[in-house]
Parts: structure tokens; C-alpha cells; sequence
């Protein structure tokens, strides 16, 4: 393909994306926009025109439908449980996403979610910066500490391995659950994820979203926990029953939660809000600049490598076999 022939291609990015990528896709491609990713909104010229996708939220069969010409939707993210991809695989559509890139920024944000959690810093400095610590003198002790903890990560893959490797330098003994056991790694591991909630103490959720996931962090694994119980999700809201959470939250049943992720964005369930043993996150996990300008690379040099080369970078396991049409 000539370099004219690329500008030519008809690229749909569907409501907010990174200006990075847009700026790309701008320089690269003939960029195609809508304001939600709602195919009643696909006008004729677009049916007849784009031929990938560049997705930061869902894309669904039907809009995958809407789209006869579609080959690829590179998805801005590593989790791509918003985007249809066994529909995809079916119609012979390539999906990518952003793996690695992340893995080492999500990591990080991990940690100080749990260690926020744990020591309770955020409402520590917010009490300095409020004038208690003048009005009234130190914060208060923090109940928790990371001492002596015995930490479970849930999603033992390329962002659990990252955790794992901090949580070692911080001391902590590490077992974790995924549906198969990783080779060399000196983890304990345990086949079931009740099994790892009994074994731990801090259960850190970086699993990724989707059916085999759905509400799997549930009232029997919180009770598993025990009232020590730190509970801190870094994957995907929708593998937690955020109702039981909340429930074990006021009674007891654990200690405390560090959440970055909910289950309805950015709608936050108030009993979460107003929980006092819970530190809070806007999904930032990978948001610093650096890191999301990366996987805007990764997500374009996807497209720019399907057009040129006919091939993926990062295919999902679910498209890995679909080929480029001749
Ligand atoms: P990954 O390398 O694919 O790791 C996912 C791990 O989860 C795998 O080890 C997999 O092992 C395990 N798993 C998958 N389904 C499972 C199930 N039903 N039961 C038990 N274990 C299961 O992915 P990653 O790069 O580490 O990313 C993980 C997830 O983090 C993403 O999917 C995304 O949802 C989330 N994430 C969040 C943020 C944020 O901003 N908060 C940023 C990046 C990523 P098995 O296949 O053996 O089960
Ligand atoms: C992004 C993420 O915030 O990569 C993921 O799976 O959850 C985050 O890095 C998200 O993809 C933005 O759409």
C-alpha cells in the first residue's frame, strides 16, 4: 500500500480518544468521527468507507455489524472485555490491544492504592491540609499496616507478575489464582479463588473483565478474607458484587478496600463513597502521560502495521488467527 493509498483509509474513533492517537491517525489515516460508538449513528459514506476502528470504550456486535468493510479495531487498553472480540473473530475482524506497555505504571498504582488503603494516608493528608493537624494534633494511628501480611493477587499475568515482584521487596509472602498454574514461578498457587482468599490476608484483584470474571470477588470470598482483610481491585469492577463489598465493608466482614476500578463508570456506589474504610480511585491505573502516550503508540502502530504490513503487533488470543484480506 502507497503511502497515498494509507491516507486514504477510513479510520472510525468513536467519541473521546487521546490526542496522541489522533494526531497520528490525523498524519497516517482519513480519521472518521462519531460522538458515542452507537451504530445508528454510522452514516452510508461510513458504511461504505471504514475499515478499522480505533476503540477507548465498548464496540459492540451490533456496531461491528454496522461496519461491512471493517478489518481491525485497535482498542486503547490492554482490557478489551468492552470490545465484542469473539464476535469479531467470527466475522474474520483483527482486534488488538496494549499489552507491557502499561504493565509497569498499572503496577505501581497498585501499590500505592494498597498502601493508601492500608495506612490510610489519603485522609491523613487530608487532615493536614484541613488545619486538624494544628486544631487538634496527629491523625490518629492507622489500625492496618502491611506488616506481617500475607498477599493473594488474582490474575497472576503480566500486571500480577509486576505486583508480585514489588510486593517481594516489601516482604510479603505472595500465592495467587489463575485458571492455570504459571510455570517457574515460586508463587504458591491455588486452584480455586476461595482457596487463595482463605490462604491470604490481602487479596489484590488484577484479573481481567469479562463472563469468567463476572462478580467472582463475591460475599463468599470476602468471608474468606476475614475480618483482617484487605481487599484492593486494580483489574476490572465488574469482577466484584460491589454490593457485597459494600456490606462487607460495614459489617466487618474485612477490614478495608483500596478500589480503581467500579463496575458502572464513573457512577461510584454510595455505600463505596461514604465507607470510611475505603480509598478511592478514578480508574487511573495506567493515566500518567508517559505511559499513555506508549499505548497510543501501540494502538496506532497496530493500524499503521494491519495496513502496511497486513499484519497485527498485539492481536487479542481471540483473533490471533484472523488473517489480513488479500
Ligand atoms: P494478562 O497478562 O492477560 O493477565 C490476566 C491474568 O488473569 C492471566 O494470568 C489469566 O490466567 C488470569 N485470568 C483470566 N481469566 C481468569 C479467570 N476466569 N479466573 C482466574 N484467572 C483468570 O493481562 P494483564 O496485562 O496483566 O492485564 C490484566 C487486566 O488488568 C486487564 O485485562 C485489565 O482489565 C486490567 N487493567 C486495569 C488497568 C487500570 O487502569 N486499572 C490498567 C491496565 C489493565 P489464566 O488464563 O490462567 O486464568
Ligand atoms: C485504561 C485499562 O484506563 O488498559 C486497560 O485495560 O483499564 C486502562 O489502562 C483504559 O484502557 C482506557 O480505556
Amino acid at each position: 500500500m502507497t503511502n497515498a493509498e494509507q491516507q486514504a483509509v477510513a479510520i472510525l474513533v468513536p467519541g473521546q480518544f487521546n490526542d496522541h492517537a489522533v494526531g497520528r491517525i490525523d498524519r497516517t489515516f482519513s480519521r472518521v468521527w462519531i460522538e458515542r460508538a452507537d451504530p445508528s449513528l454510522v452514516s452510508d459514506d461510513m458504511r461504505k468507507a471504514v475499515r478499522g476502528i480505533a476503540a477507548f470504550g465498548g464496540i459492540s456486535a451490533a456496531l461491528i455489524d454496522a461496519l461491512p468493510h471493517l478489518e481491525i479495531i485497535a482498542n486503547f487498553g490492554v482490557g478489551y472485555d468492552s470490545v465484542d472480540a469473539r464476535h469479531a473473530a467470527q466475522r474474520g475482524i483483527m482486534v488488538t490491544n496494549t499489552p507491557d506497555v502499561l504493565t509497569e505504571e498499572v503496577a505501581d498504582t497498585a501499590l500505592g492504592l494498597l498502601i493508601n488503603t492500608v495506612r490510610d494516608l489519603p485522609r491523613a493528608e487530608t487532615w493536614l491540609r484541613d488545619g486538624s493537624w494544628m486544631r487538634h494534633g496527629n491523625y490518629h494511628l492507622s489500625r492496618l499496616t502491611l506488616r506481617g501480611r500475607r498477599a493473594g493477587i488474582f490474575g497472576m499475568g503480566r500486571i500480577g507478575r509486576a505486583i508480585a515482584r514489588r510486593l517481594e521487596a516489601f516482604g510479603l509472602p505472595i500465592a495467587y489464582h489463575n485458571r492455570h498454574q504459571v510455570e517457574d514461578l515460586p508463587y504458591e498457587y491455588h486452584g480455586t479463588l476461595k482457596g487463595l482468599a482463605e490462604a491470604v490476608d490481602t487479596l489484590i484483584s488484577v484479573a481481567p473483565g469479562g463472563a469468567s470474571t463476572e462478580k467472582a470477588v463475591n460475599a463468599e470470598i470476602l468471608s474468606a478474607l476475614g475480618p483482617n482483610g484487605v481487599f484492593v481491585n486494580i483489574g476490572r469492577g465488574s469482577t466484584v458484587d460491589e454490593a457485597a463489598l459494600a456490606a462487607a465493608l460495614a459489617n466487618g466482614t474485612i477490614a478495608a478496600a483500596g478500589l480503581d476500578v467500579f463496575a458502572d463508570e464513573p457512577n461510584v456506589p454510595p455505600a463505596l463513597l461514604a465507607a470510611p474504610n475505603t480509598s478511592l480511585l478514578p480508574h487511573v491505573g495506567s493515566a500518567s502521560e508517559h505511559t499513555r502516550r506508549a499505548m497510543a503508540d501501540l494502538c496506532v502502530d497496530n493500524l499503521v502495521s494491519w495496513f502496511s504490513e497486513r499484519k497485527a503487533l498485539t492481536p487479542v488470543p481471540e483473533t490471533a488467527d484472523v488473517k489480513a484480506r488479500a
